[in-house]
């Protein structure tokens, strides 16, 4: 439709309409219990004709299902409007992938737009519109569950990760095969909730919102992001989904955004909660003033616009204003032309795990996990030794992690028991479960009342002796032990904030027990978030964080641990020493008492270092390099100019490999504190044996901007140190003069 045709369809709209539009229903509203279609079966809160006016629909799942309700609603809305079926799509479809930290550790935008590409080809098919996805809330705090979901704790890293997602979900056009519309969230500053409480309370100055938490969400909007979702959180004790000045002043006025903006799951109805209004009304009248087009599985806008309208307090421009914007949506996605948008069993069934998306689902396992130590060279495995493969996770075949979707599969997951066995028939391994993945102890199951009756785990204290005791003989008896052990895929995400950022005890029991027979020890760690490992890391020689890395798991981490591939990714949030650290990370601003400054105060803690067990860009992989000086193509830089540095890397190791290089900058003195050390560039570059390659990165004073008192983005004078190396601890630096 062109623009005027919609401003026709808008105008032919009767209010009952208008209001439908900006209502998310519950998928729930059209099934029973047993899942099968019974009609729709009007909601408590809405009548049947409401819910037909209703303009989107959240958690509707399978092709059959989609077509059959859009076909019912097509045929009952007054004016034929289809609706649009939205759904959390995180890493992956029919196929996971690793979770999006993970991916984000990959230093690779590229993977992560192929992988929401292959998300959407895969859902397009299944009749779905929207993922709402990627979430960009920068985390800094290991407690937090929802660090898995998004790309760690770096501003610049972050906002290239949010673009890479927009790209690879919408393609060049929503309109055609194979694309799904992104909705970026949660808007803004989630990640910062205090201790990583979920939901908690949120504080952070202007100056640091702009400077660090909105650049992601900036990205994914510049890259076109069709839909913005709005955050459960109170900044200051602004409630997200009221929040004028970041939705108006801030989204739409300085960023030009016109996209669709969504409210979390019942976010209006929320800052109930939050205290700041006390009816539906006054909460659809802050949504409605801060231009919150849609609302999510709450009634406030249903319930109080009415009114709002009648009394004048909201204006028929206002509610047209995000009708329109709803009906773009619509449009954007080519739903009136294409109302059943290549929904089709047949072809879903065909596109999911196919072989493109398999394969890369293996490939990524190796680019997002990260090998933080490995002493010895332990790793690659020699597959003449006796190896012993204990842990839980050897058997188990759901490496997923939090948020995803298990039930659109064809393809079974398989464990690393299984694949061991089959690339190596004749070795002679040994395979120990040697503990469920929880003990009955574990604090989860005492506080997490909705998930411990879901959760298996080892209740009998003889059965857990024996398993242990067992393992401790298999590892006497090898040379090698490979622990595969971890966090319960079902312990990140949202609702799964830790106190507890270890593993589970009696994982830890049999970890401390085989390592007390053994030296030889190769950690798999499987994580949402980093843990605190420091106990295990002294006891292991290599530690290999897999995170969880989906359907391919297995075949990945055998491919890695055997040298077929070898590991590649690098840290996007640091591992704490301790959870007291939290929260942690790199770009600290200077003081006194700073590790890099030449002080002799280095401390911040009396029982513990100040910097991280693992920093943010470190990892290792099977070979080394060694970094020359860096040269830069200038000593002064001028508004306009850009300057090329540059870096000789050499691989002085056994074997071809891969370095992702990264370009940190520091402002030494500005007019406020600048961070120690702020990522401004990274590549990841393939280096053969023996060979050195120059890694070039350009700067310009763009990239030395920062938002200055008056909050103005600014770059002032003065001497920037402009460091390249392997991680954020490096201090190979050369400086430069902003003149
Ligand atoms: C989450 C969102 C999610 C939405 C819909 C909310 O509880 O915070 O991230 O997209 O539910 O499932």
């Amino acid at each position: 439709m062109t623009e005027k045709q919609l401003i026709e369809l808008l105008n032919d709209l009767s209010f009952e309409e208008k209001i439908g539009e900006l209502q998310q229903l519950s998928g729930r509203v059209y099934f029973g219990d047993d899942g099968i279609i019974t009609g729709v079966d009007s909601d408590e809160n809405l009548t049947e004709e409401e819910v037909n006016r209703s303009g989107s629909v959240i958690n509707v799942v399978g092709p059959q299902k989609i077509l059959e309700v859009q076909k019912n609603h097509i045929k009952n809305h007054p004016h034929h409007i289809p609706m649009i079926f939205m759904l959390d799509i995180i890493h992956g479809f029919g196929t996971s992938f690793p979770t999006p930290l993970a991916q984000s550790c990959s230093f690779e935008p590229e993977l992560v737009k192929e992988i929401a590409h292959e998300a959407a080809v895969e859902s397009c098919n299944a009749g779905l519109h929207v993922t709402f996805s990627p979430m960009v809330d920068i985390c800094r705090d290991a407690r937090w569950g929802r660090v898995m979901e998004g790309s760690g704790e770096d501003p610049y890293l972050s906002a290239k990760m949010a673009e890479a997602a927009v790209l690879g979900y919408q393609g060049d056009d929503l309109s055609k095969e194979g694309t799904i519309a992104a909705c970026v969230k949660h808007f803004a500053a989630y990640g910062m909730v205090e201790a990583g409480r979920e939901y908690g309370t949120v504080d952070t100055s202007e100056r640091f919102l702009r400077q660090y938490y909105l650049p992601s969400y900036k990205a994914a909007c510049d890259a076109g992001s069709a839909l913005l979702m709005t955050a459960f959180t109170a900044n200051g004790g602004v409630a997200a989904t009221g929040d004028k000045h970041l939705l108006v002043d801030i989204l739409r006025d300085e960023w030009g955004y016109d996209g669709a903006v969504i409210t979390d799951y019942s976010s209006i109805h929320t800052m109930y909660s939050h205290g700041v209004t006390k009816t539906h009304k006054e909460s659809a009248k802050l949504a409605m003033d801060a231009q919150v087009d849609i609302e999510m599985c709450s009634y406030c806008y249903h319930d109080g616009l009415p009114e709002l309208v009648k009394e004048g307090k909201v204006t028929m421009e206002q509610i047209d204003r995000a009708v329109l914007r709803v009906l773009r949506l619509k449009n954007k996605l080519g739903l009136f032309e294409n109302p059943y948008r290549f929904t089709d069993a047949k072809k879903s069934l065909e596109v999911i795990n196919n072989k493109n998306a398999m394969d890369l689902a293996e490939k990524s396992v190796a680019k997002t996990s990260v090998l933080l130590q490995n002493e010895d060279k332990i790793l690659p495995l020699k597959k003449e030794e006796k190896i012993a493969f204990i842990g839980p996770y050897v058997y188990e075949n759901d490496m997923y992690g939090g948020w995803s979707i298990r039930n659109q599969r064809k393809v079974e997951p398989r464990n690393i028991e299984t694949v061991v066995n089959e690339k190596f028939p004749n070795n002679n391994f040994i395979f120990e479960q040697g503990s469920e993945i929880l003990g009955a102890e574990e604090p989860i199951l005492k506080y997490d009342r909705a998930r411990s009756s879901t959760l298996q785990y080892e209740a009998d204290s003889n059965l857990r002796k024996e398993k242990i005791a067992k393992a401790v003989e298999a590892a006497k008896k090898s040379d090698t032990v490979v622990m595969c052990i971890g966090e319960h895929t079902k312990v990140g995400g949202e609702l799964a904030a830790r106190a507890h950022i270890d593993i589970p005890k009696i994982q830890k029991e049999l970890f401390d027990a085989v390592a007390a027979v053994n030296d030889n020890i190769v950690v798999v760690l499987f994580d949402h978030r980093p843990l605190d490992i420091t106990e295990i890391s002294e006891k292991s020689k290599a530690v290999l964080n897999v995170w969880f890395p989906g359907i391919k798991a297995a075949e990945g981490i055998v491919g890695m641990l055997f040298g077929e591939t070898a590991p590649t990714g690098r840290l996007t949030m640091s591992f704490p020493y301790t959870v007291g650290q939290c929260p942690i990370y790199y770009s600290q601003l200077p003081t006194d008492h700073s590790p890099v400054l030449e002080k002799v105060y280095v401390t911040g803690y009396i029982d513990c270092p100040l910097t991280p067990l693992y920093c943010f860009g470190e990892g290792l992989t099977y070979t080394e390099f060694e970094y020359g000086e860096i040269k830069l193509s200038k000593e002064t830089l001028s508004e306009g100019e850009k300057i090329i540095a540059s870096v000789e890397v050499e691989n002085i190791g056994e074997r071809d490999g891969v370095e992702t290089v990264q370009l940190y900058i520091r402002d030494v003195f500005a007019s406020v504190s600048r961070p120690l050390k702020e990522l401004k560039g990274f590549k990841k570059v393939e280096i053969p044996k023996g060979e050195k390659v120059t890694v070039e990165f350009e700067l310009t004073t763009e990239d030395m901007k920062f938002y200055n008192v008056d909050l103005e983005y600014v770059w002032e004078p003065g001497e920037i140190q402009v460091f390249i190396g392997p991680n954020s601890k490096t201090l190979n630096y050369k400086s430069v003069n902003l003149v």
